[in-house]
């Protein structure tokens, strides 16, 4: 069984291959640089450039897989929400068209599962149940995954995600998009307890809330001049304050689940300060964490295919009527 998967949520136009044996290609074209001078993603380009590559990567991936040998391809997987409407009307365009034309099963995936089950790409063993952090530009959630298709939504952001908050940061400091690896690497050198940022850890349950540790932030910028050294410091200090906030509400999240094992995804979980301190707190604690290899924790195709393959796999009913839908709940599969 041999499933192509399409991720065009935001973007990363992406083009996947998974089959029983795994995962075959994971083709990427991605195009931060062309967002970059807007400080952040402009959904009208980002659709006209998903419309320019997802043709030839998907030409380039059927190629590129015929020259190792495999040829069928039995089911197209694509992402239909949530996400940027224009964006993925363009895969869900291009997946429906193929399919029907080739004669074979259409699986519209909710990009959120793709990134629960991202780690499966890594570790085909990996046993449910498990908690999942999603951390990335479009979510900040905790979901509880039961098991595959059985997932509970125990918090979410009650305003910017991480992801966003961490792209915003780099911007007010002058720098360019994505923010995360540019804030990750400033921080590196500075001091994380020089500013004090806010840390909204026992309002609002196990949901997040970002915007006040932003405007924190922003204000901490315009009152201090920005030399070098500043600015590492207030890129290392924010890091920490997020990481102390995502370790803070995911414990309370892995005692009231009874979890043994956490796992990491989605853009931000890339952050490798963010690993470390999690590390170090779930092994206080006992708890078994997973992350995620680079290449899958920020958009990807090989999670899309992979999830549309274990649809097929498990015969489980997909949402046959469902095209798009950019405000797609994980709730509501
Ligand atoms: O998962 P992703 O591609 O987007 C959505 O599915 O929404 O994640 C993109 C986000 C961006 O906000 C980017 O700044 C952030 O992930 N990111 C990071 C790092 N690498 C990417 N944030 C913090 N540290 C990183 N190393």
């Amino acid at each position: 069984m041999r499933v192509l998967g399409i991720e065009t949520s935001c973007d990363e136009t992406g083009v996947a291959i998974y089959d029983d044996d795994g995962l075959v290609l994971n083709n990427l074209f991605s195009q931060a640089s062309f967002h970059n001078i807007y400080g952040g993603v402009y959904p009208e380009v980002s659709s006209r450039l998903h419309l320019d590559n997802i043709i030839p990567l998907i030409k380039s991936t059927i190629e590129e897989s015929c020259l190792i040998g495999k040829k069928r391809i039995d089911a197209i997987a694509y992402t239909a929400g949530p996400g940027l409407i224009g964006s993925l009307l363009v895969g869900a365009s291009v997946g429906r068209s193929l399919a029907f034309s080739l004669g074979i099963p259409v699986i519209p995936i909710n990009h959120i599962e793709g990134h629960i089950l991202s780690p499966i790409l890594d570790n085909k063993n990996l046993r449910f149940p498990f908690l999942s952090l999603l951390v990335s530009g479009g979510n900040t959630k905790l979901i509880y995954v039961k098991n595959f298709h059985e997932y509970k939504v125990l918090g979410r952001s009650i305003d910017d995600s991480v992801g966003e908050t961490f792209d915003k940061v780099s911007k007010f400091l002058g720098f360019g998009y994505p923010g995360g690896p540019i804030i990750s690497k400033l921080a590196k050198n500075g001091d994380k307890n020089r500013f004090y940022f806010p840390r909204p850890m026992k309002k609002n349950g196990l949901n997040f809330s970002f915007s006040g540790l932003k405007t924190s932030v922003f204000n901490t910028i315009r009152r201090n001049k920005m030399k070098k050294q500043t600015i590492s410091d207030i890129a290392a200090s924010f890091e920490n304050a997020v990481a102390d906030v995502l370790v803070y509400k995911t414990k309370i999240a892995m005692n009231l689940t009874k979890a043994n094992r956490l796992v990491l995804v989605g853009g931000v979980s890339a952050n490798s300060y963010l690993r470390y301190v999690m590390s170090c707190e779930m092994r206080k604690i006992d708890k078994k964490v997973f992350f995620v290899k680079k290449e899958f924790c920020t958009d990807n195709a090989a999670m899309i295919a992979l999830s549309g393959y274990l649809y097929l796999k498990k015969s489980i009913k997909f949402k046959h009527e469902m095209v798009v839908d950019a405000n797609w709940s994980i709730s509501e599969i």
